[in-house]
């Protein structure tokens, strides 16, 4: 039996053993400005299709360690996508589903990033448990509440007017040190006067007392000016000592109102707060904007077509990135839906990564980021940003698993796979950053300085070993994969000889290229006599998408086009 506190799901302890696949760019659908607007645009932005757990995994050799924020939108699970099926399953799919995901973001995050999660009431507690699993209780920052509607609706006992969004780090509380403030807005500066002509600038009166009663020196008796006592009340105390409270009221720091008899009040100068405001829980929606808000932007960008249903507004983005990030950094977004974090990230000078599964990667994502780039997009936040267009973006699909069965049930390499996807898939699998060399035919890829790796379809003879073997530098180690070689392998010292497919096939799950959800495959419910048991997806896409995108759906899969390798 478990002996610890936990959320347990059906399905729990079954994990995928994912196959890393190589991303595959097709420079048709990638798009760049046509000249640098300024020095530091961004070109090397990516957009993958596909679906987003295996995307995850790809991504992972590149990217471990280096991802500074992930926002993601997953579907709340809010559709009835499992009307045959009992309720414990969908929710325990959903949670099977995210844990996934999330295990592999986290090992994507920079150890001072953040991960932001947007949820609802149908899965956000179980999330909250199943972060705190993932992630460490202690990682957990904040639980924002975003007020996504503020209208009142008839439909339900309460009306709902939120989402939240998880804030997770792996610094945890710590993780202060590292993030933004938010720039002051003119209504909290507007709190700050200067009715006395003060020449340090505007101020606002603060208060002078403390909660708790602290010694320490904190807990004398002064006279005003009008000879009144005045102590900290019961349960509280000063905030500076005797001495301090003196000389600030020297210098015209302490105010004890016109006739000299009020309680003694500090007065706080515009110029000496800090530069920005500390975030809170609460996000207004006139201050990060509504789910309203968000379709509108969408329509501008697409007049007359059927608005993509569940899109975040620009100004939260942007309140996250702001705090997350920095110019430069990497955005990531998995669950990328209309393309809202990608187009805030690249206005606001960040790097960014994309996975969308659903086809409008294509109808909404490529034409509205297309915008963004040449400049055409004045809505959201172009203009707080003062964005005004260049970088641009590549766009992958995922390649084809490397395996196939041949028609006896034998795994052979696929037939779709070229030398050079070989060579990029063989590296990433085995731990190799893929670099062929102009120079040296059998240098794939490399794991340090003198340590390679070569790839090829052939039989290797032992002429050809040797000849290899005399190539390579003393000092160095050469991985060589091959179809098959004749000779005694340990003769070379500095090579290792391994036969493909033979040497990848326990690595992982191959040709399987739906991690997303498919009733087809889960367990049924006892189904009545008349009741007909649903050989089909239980509920169209378009059910589940207007609730919050489709959950998971594959309607989409990517068909690896007429694609150059890349990694
Ligand atoms: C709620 S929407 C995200 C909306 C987005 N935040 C925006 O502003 O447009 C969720 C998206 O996740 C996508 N999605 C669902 N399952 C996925 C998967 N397995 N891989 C990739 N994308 C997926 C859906 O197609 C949908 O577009």
């Amino acid at each position: 039996m478990r002996q610890k506190l936990e959320l347990t799901w059906i399905g729990k302890d079954s994990r995928p053993k994912l196959e890393p696949r190589i991303l595959l760019e097709d420079p048709s659908k990638s798009y760049h400005a046509n000249h640098r607007v300024r020095e530091s645009d961004l070109f090397d932005n990516r957009l993958i299709f596909g679906d987003n757990l295996l995307a995850l995994k790809a991504l992972e050799q590149e990217f471990a360690g280096k991802v500074k924020c992930v926002f993601i939108d997953p579907p709340y699970n809010t559709g009835s996508a499992f009307e045959h099926y009992e309720d414990g399953l969908e929710h325990s799919i959903w949670l099977g589903l995210i844990r996934d995901r999330l295990e592999i973001i986290r090992r994507l995050l920079s150890p001072d990033g953040s991960l932001w999660i947007a949820i609802d009431d149908n899965e956000g507690h179980y999330l909250k448990v199943l972060c705190d699993e993932i992630f460490g209780r202690s990682a957990f920052v904040s639980s924002m509440v975003w007020e996504n509607f503020y209208g009142r609706s008839n439909a339900a006992a309460i009306s709902p007017a939120h989402n939240y969004v998880l804030l997770y780090s792996p610094m945890g509380q710590d993780w202060k040190k590292v993030r933004n403030l938010l720039p002051r807005g003119d209504e909290s500066s507007s709190k700050y006067k200067n009715p006395d002509n003060d020449t340090r600038g505007p101020w606002r009166l603060g208060p002078i007392f403390a909660a708790g009663e602290r010694h320490e020196g904190l807990m004398y008796t002064i006279s005003t000016p009008s000879g009144r006592k005045v102590s900290p009340p019961k349960g509280s105390h000063w905030r500076m000592i005797e001495a301090q409270f003196w000389k600030m009221v020297d210098e015209g720091r302490i105010l004890f109102g016109e006739k000299g008899d009020n309680n003694p009040a500090v007065k706080l100068f515009l110029s000496e707060v800090q530069e920005g405001l500390v975030p809170r829980t609460w996000w207004s929606h006139s201050e990060v904007g509504h789910s309203q808000e968000a379709k509108r932007e969408i329509q501008a960008l697409f007049p007359g077509d059927t608005p993509f249903d569940t899109p975040k507004p620009e100004r939260l983005l942007n309140q996250v990135i702001t705090i997350a990030t920095n110019p430069g950094d990497i955005v990531l977004d998995s669950f990328a839906g209309s393309g809202t974090t990608g187009a805030v990230a690249h206005k606001m000078g960040r790097r960014w990564i994309m996975i969308e599964l659903g086809e409008h990667c294509h109808s909404y994502i490529i034409p509205r980021m297309k915008k963004v780039v040449d400049g055409k997009d004045l809505g959201g936040v172009t203009d707080v940003t003062g964005w005004q267009g260049g970088g641009g973006f590549r766009y992958f699909s995922l390649a084809p698993s490397l395996l196939e069965k041949d028609r006896w049930g034998n795994w052979i390499v696929n037939k779709e796979y070229n030398s050079g996807m070989l060579a990029a898939a063989i590296c990433k699998l085995e731990g190799f950053t893929y670099a062929p060399s102009d120079t040296y035919y059998w240098q794939h890829g490399h794991s340090t300085e003198t340590d390679f790796i070569y790839v090829t379809t052939q039989t290797l003879n032992a002429d050809q070993l040797q000849a290899l073997s005399d190539d390579v530098a003393d000092s160095s180690s050469l991985l060589v994969c091959c179809s098959a070689f004749k000779g005694d392998a340990n003769r070379y010292p500095n090579l290792t000889l391994k036969k493909i497919p033979k040497m990848v096939l326990t690595k992982c799950e191959w040709g399987h290229d739906d991690y997303s959800l498919n009733v087809e495959n889960l367990p049924m419910q006892h189904q009545s006599a008349v009741e007909p048991v649903p050989t089909k997806r239980v509920a169209s896409a378009k059910a589940v998408q207007t609730a919050q995108g489709g959950l998971f759906d594959a309607t989409a899969t990517a068909t690896p086009a007429n694609v150059e390798v890349k990694p």
